[in-house]
């Protein structure tokens, strides 16, 4: 049976360390880092992730602050609150949930964070740096992933063919960038892939982000496999899953991250790290 590494693990450790640096801040009578997420409309989703990052910013001490929006909030609208938010010298950084409503244009609220304060990393600065290697915020999911794999020992991935299922902006486009960075060999898979199967069953690291509850079995995994599930899905009776029929896997794999308690997590904490390593370029200049 393989090895079940969970994230909610390794993130409470990189908490540990969280709580002691803000701790000192209060201490030596300093400003504390600050996230500011902006919550459009009602989504169940949206509110269910928003909480568990307010959350996390309370258990390490981080100030935080949640500016909720009227579901028909106009584009002219929140474009000035993210103005207002950049001017803002006490706010380090700035997400905005996503998805937005119809109305608006999801790129120009993106463009509009100013770089300094792109906490997750969505705005084509960070994702030109991170195309180019160069130093910058690099988006919470696939940066807790590398995390994860780390934590595994597998920190140099030369060698190692990696295969991500899913090309969203969020997670797929920017883990590619990460893992070529990583020396791995990588290949993309998505809805318009033929031949799915077969191509997930020759990763060494198979990462799966589509949002298709257990589409994943043990016929697309390789013996030994390291398997890394981002779903977090619904199934016919309403219980939580992943993209990956854990179960039916768990035996062929070296490692495989549950859901919940895998990635999800990781996600959380990757945010406060870039939070607080906003808050130290701010405070160093
Ligand atoms: N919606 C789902 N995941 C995310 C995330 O990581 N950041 C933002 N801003 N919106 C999301």
């Amino acid at each position: 049976m393989g090895i079940v590494v969970y994230g909610s693990e390794i993130a409470k450790k990189i908490k540990l360390e969280m709580i002691e640096k803000v701790k000192n801040l209060k201490d030596n009578g300093k400003r504390l880092p600050k996230l500011v997420v902006v919550l459009v409309g009602e989504n169940p989703a949206s509110i269910s992730y928003v909480k568990g990052k307010e959350k996390a910013c309370t258990e390490i001490g981080m100030e935080n602050e949640l500016i909720k929006l009227p579901e028909t909030i106009s584009q002219e609208e929140l474009l000035e609150v993210v103005k207002t938010l950049n001017k803002d010298d006490e706010v380090d950084g700035i997400l905005v949930q996503l998805p937005l409503p119809k109305q608006i244009d999801e790129h120009a609220i993106l463009h509009a964070i100013d770089p300094s304060k792109d906490v997750d990393g969505f705005h084509p600065h960070s994702l030109g740096k991170l195309m180019l290697q160069e130093e910058t915020f690099i988006s919470c999911t696939p940066k807790g992933i590398i995390r994860i794999l780390e934590e595994i020992g597998m920190k140099d991935l030369s060698g190692k063919h990696a295969v991500v299922i899913g090309r969203s902006n969020i997670v797929g486009r920017p883990l590619v960038q990460l893992l070529i960075n990583h020396n791995a060999t990588v290949t993309v898979c998505h809805s318009k892939t033929e031949n799915i199967e077969s191509i997930a069953s020759q990763a060494d690291i198979l990462i799966v982000s589509v949002g298709k509850p257990r589409l994943v079995n043990h016929n697309w995994v390789k013996d030994g496999a390291v398997v890394i599930d981002v779903g977090i899905n619904r199934d016919e009776n309403n219980k939580l899953c992943g993209d990956v029929d854990f179960d039916d896997v768990v035996d062929k794999v070296s490692y495989i991250t549950p859901v919940p308690k895998g990635v999800g997590p990781m996600t959380i904490t990757m945010l406060l790290e870039n939070t607080i390593h906003s808050y130290n370029i701010r405070e160093n200049k």
